[in-house]
C-alpha cells in the first residue's frame, strides 16, 4: 500500500516525482526516497519520516533529470528507517528499485544470494527483489528482459519499478496483484501506484493488468506478459476531480476501504501461509512458547474488541485455551488477575490508543508475555509489545474501520491456526482450515456483489428508529461490529446481543417499524435463531437474514434474505457477514446524508484517555 511514482520527459524529473508523491501523501506513509541518474550512476536520495525530510535532502544541491522513480513507503519488512526506505540498489548498484507489494518467498531468495556472498543494507523484502533482478541484468541482458526472468523468481504481490544506469532512457514496471497506473502524455509517460499522482499531468490512464511488463520511455509505452509477447495499450480517459481519484473514484473512503477487503484478505496471508498449507509465524515466539501459554487475554478497544471477541470463540472453539477478551478502559483499572503463563494479546489498527497502550505498559510492569496485533508498523504499541504481527491492511483512512477489522480477525484465526499446527493437536485439521482461509478473498469479492441489494434495503429502510443487531456464537460477535458500524456513521440507535438473550430484556424494544439485522451461518443452531426471528415478526418487527447459499430454513422465516458464500469453516461465514453489514451502514448512512468519513463527535485514533 505504499505510494509509487515515475517520470520519463522534458520536465525536471525529481520535481515531477515528488509532487507526484506528495498527491499520494493522504495515504499515509512513513518514509520516502527518489532516484534518478547523474553521471552515469544512479543516485538514491531517501529518508524515514515525512517528505519534508526528503525535501531537505533534495534540496541540498540543484537536482534536474529527465527520467526518475520514488517512492513513499508504509512498512512492511522492517522498521521505517533509512535504510529500509526505497528505492533499493542491487548488488552491483546498477539498477535501483521501489516496490510496492509483498514478496512471499524472499527470505528463501535472501538465504540463496547470502550464500553467493550478496550483502543487504536493509530488512526488506524490496530489497532482496533488486538483487534477483540485479543477478539477472549481469547476464547482459536488456532490462526489460532481467525484470521478466527475475519476477519469475519472485513469488507474491508486487507492483514494482526499476530504473538502470546503463539504459539511461528507460523506466521499466512489472506487476502482479498490486496495483500500478501508467500514465500517457506527449513526449512524456508517467507511472503511479494510483490515479491521483497522474491527473496533473495527464487524464489518458492505462490500468497495468496483472503479470504485465511495461517500459516506458519518451517515445512511447510497451507492454509485454511475463513470457514477452507484446500486449495492447488501451487508455482510458479519467474524468474524475483529484479529490475523487483519491478514493479510487468511491464517494467516501468508506465505501473504498469496504471494497478493498478481498486485496487485503490477501496481502494479510501473504508470506505467512507456505505452498503445503502450513502457517509461518516462526518468527513471533519459538515454539515451545505456545506450549507453556495456559490463559489468553485480549485486549482491545471498539472494533478491534469486537475482533477480540472473534479470537476468543476460536481460541476455545479450537485450542480449548481459555480466553478473555477486555475493553483496554476496564482492563488497566480492574486489577485483573494474571497468570505468569498467560499471554496478553494488544489489537489495534492505529498502534497508538491511549487506554491499549496503558494496559500493555501494565502487563509489561506484571511482567506477562505480550503480543500486539497492529496494523500501523513502528507505533507506539507494535515497539512496546515483546513481538507484534502485523495486520499488512494498509492504510486506514476512513473513522469507521472496516478493513482493518476483517483483518484483524484474519490473523487471530492464523495465530489459532498456528498454535493448533505446533502443538500437533488431534481432531484439528489444521490443512482444511488454511485451505478455507485461502479462498476467503475470493468470497469476500462475491459477497462485495451483495451491494445492490444492501442499497435496496438501506432504500426501504433507513428511516428504521431502531436496528437489532443478533446471532450466535461467532454470529454474535460480528453482530456487536455490525451494529457498532450503523450507530457511528448512520446516527441510528442499535441494540445488540445474542439471540437468546432477547427474552430477558431487549424484545420489549421491538415494535412495529423495528428492524432486526440477523446473521445465521451456524448450521447447528439455525432452528433456534430461527424462533428468535419470529419472536421479533410476532411483535412487528422487519428481519433482515444473511445466510450462506445452503440454507433453506432461515429463508422461509425471515422478511429478508442476504446470501452470502458459505465455508466449511462456519467461523469464516460469520466473518464474511460483516461485509453486507458494513455496505447496509454505509448506504444507510448516505441515504441520510450522513458525514461519512468523519462522523461527528469521532477520532480515528484515540489518543487520550
Ligand atoms: C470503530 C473504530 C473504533 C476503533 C477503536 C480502537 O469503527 O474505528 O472503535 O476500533 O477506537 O482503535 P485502534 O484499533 O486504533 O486501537
Amino acid at each position: 500500500m505504499c505510494g509509487i511514482a515515475g517520470y520519463i520527459g522534458p520536465r525536471n524529473a525529481v520535481e515531477v516525482v515528488f509532487d507526484q508523491l506528495k498527491r499520494l501523501e493522504y495515504r499515509g506513509y512513513d518514509s520516502a526516497g527518489v532516484a534518478f541518474p547523474v553521471n552515469g550512476h544512479i543516485e538514491v536520495l531517501k529518508r524515514a519520516g515525512k517528505l519534508t525530510e526528503l525535501q531537505k535532502l533534495i534540496g541540498e544541491e540543484p537536482r534536474d533529470s529527465r527520467i526518475a522513480i520514488a517512492h513513499s513507503r508504509w512498512a512492511t519488512h522492517g522498521g521505517p528507517t533509512n535504510e529500509n526506505a526505497h528505492p533499493h540498489y542491487d548488488a552491483y548498484e546498477r539498477i535501483a528499485i521501489i516496490h510496492n507489494g509483498i514478496i512471499e518467498n524472499y527470505l528463501e531468495l535472501r538465504e540463496e544470494l547470502l550464500a553467493k556472498g550478496h550483502k543487504f543494507r536493509s530488512q526488506t523484502d524490496t530489497e532482496v527483489a533488486a538483487h534477483v533482478i540485479g543477478e539477472e541484468y549481469a547476464g547482459g541482458i536488456s532490462l526489460e528482459e532481467a525484470v521478466r526472468k527475475g519476477v519469475k523468481r519472485l513469488r507474491g504481490a508486487y507492483a514494482l519499478v526499476v530504473l538502470s544506469q546503463s539504459e539511461e532512457g528507460k523506466i521499466v514496471a512489472a506487476r502482479n496483484a498490486s496495483p500500478l497506473v501508467l500514465g500517457v502524455g506527449s513526449g512524456e509517460n508517467l507511472l503511479a501506484s494510483d490515479i491521483p499522482a497522474l491527473l496533473p499531468y495527464t487524464r489518458e490512464v492505462v490500468i497495468l493488468e496483472e503479470d504485465s511488463i511495461a517500459t516506458l520511455t519518451t517515445a512511447g509505452i510497451q507492454v509485454m506478459d511475463l513470457d514477452g509477447r507484446p500486449k495492447p495499450l488501451e487508455p482510458i480517459h479519467i474524468e474524475w476531480d483529484i479529490a475523487a481519484a483519491e478514493r479510487g473514484g468511491y464517494e467516501h473512503f468508506m465505501l473504498k476501504e469496504i471494497h478493498e477487503q478481498p486485496e487485503v484478505l490477501r496481502q494479510c496471508i501473504a508470506g505467512r501461509v507456505d505452498d503445503k498449507l502450513e502457517i509461518r509465524l516462526d518468527q513471533v515466539f519459538s515454539e515451545h512458547v505456545w506450549t507453556e501459554i495456559d490463559r489468553v487475554n485480549i485486549i482491545a478497544c471498539g472494533t478491534a474488541y469486537n475482533a477480540g471477541l472473534m479470537g476468543k470463540h476460536l481460541f476455545e472453539k479450537l485450542l480449548r485455551l481459555p480466553t478473555d477478551v477486555y475493553y483496554s478502559s476496564e482492563f488497566r483499572y480492574g486489577d485483573p488477575v494474571l497468570s505468569p503463563r498467560s499471554l496478553a494479546i494488544f489489537v489495534s489498527q492505529s498502534g497508538e490508543t491511549a487506554d491499549t497502550l496503558a494496559a500493555l505498559r501494565l502487563c509489561k510492569s506484571r511482567r506477562i508475555r505480550t503480543l500486539g496485533i497492529v496494523n500501523v508498523i513502528g507505533s507506539s504499541i507494535a515497539r512496546e509489545c515483546d513481538r507484534t504481527i502485523f495486520t499488512q491492511a494498509g492504510p486506514e483512512i476512513s473513522v469507521a474501520s472496516t478493513k482493518a477489522y476483517t483483518a484483524q480477525v484474519t490473523v487471530l484465526t492464523l495465530l489459532a491456526m498456528y498454535i493448533a499446527q505446533v502443538q500437533e493437536m488431534p481432531g484439528v485439521r489444521v490443512e482444511e482450515a488454511v485451505q478455507e482461509l485461502v479462498g476467503l478473498a475470493e468470497r469476500a469479492e462475491v459477497c462485495l456483489k451483495l451491494e445492490d441489494q444492501m442499497i435496496g434495503l438501506a432504500e426501504k429502510y433507513k428511516d428504521m428508529p431502531l436496528c437489532f443487531f443478533l446471532g450466535r456464537g461467532a454470529d454474535a460477535n460480528v453482530a456487536l461490529e455490525g451494529a457498532l458500524k450503523l450507530k457511528e456513521i448512520a446516527y441510528i440507535p442499535t441494540e445488540e446481543s445474542p439471540a437468546g438473550e432477547m427474552k430477558h430484556g431487549p424484545l420489549a424494544l421491538v415494535q412495529p417499524g423495528v428492524i432486526a439485522m440477523f446473521g445465521s451461518t451456524d448450521r447447528e443452531v439455525r432452528d433456534k435463531v430461527v424462533s428468535s426471528m419470529k419472536e421479533i415478526q410476532a411483535r412487528g418487527g422487519t428481519v433482515i437474514a444473511i445466510v450462506t447459499d445452503d440454507d433453506t430454513v432461515t429463508e422461509k422465516a425471515a422478511d429478508e434474505i442476504v446470501r452470502i458464500p458459505g465455508s466449511k469453516l462456519e467461523f469464516l461465514s460469520a466473518l464474511l457477514t460483516i461485509i453486507p453489514m458494513q455496505l447496509f451502514a454505509y448506504h444507510v448512512a448516505r441515504l441520510r446524508g450522513c458525514e461519512i468519513d468523519q462522523p461527528r463527535n469521532l477520532a480515528k485514533s484515540v489518543t487520550v484517555e
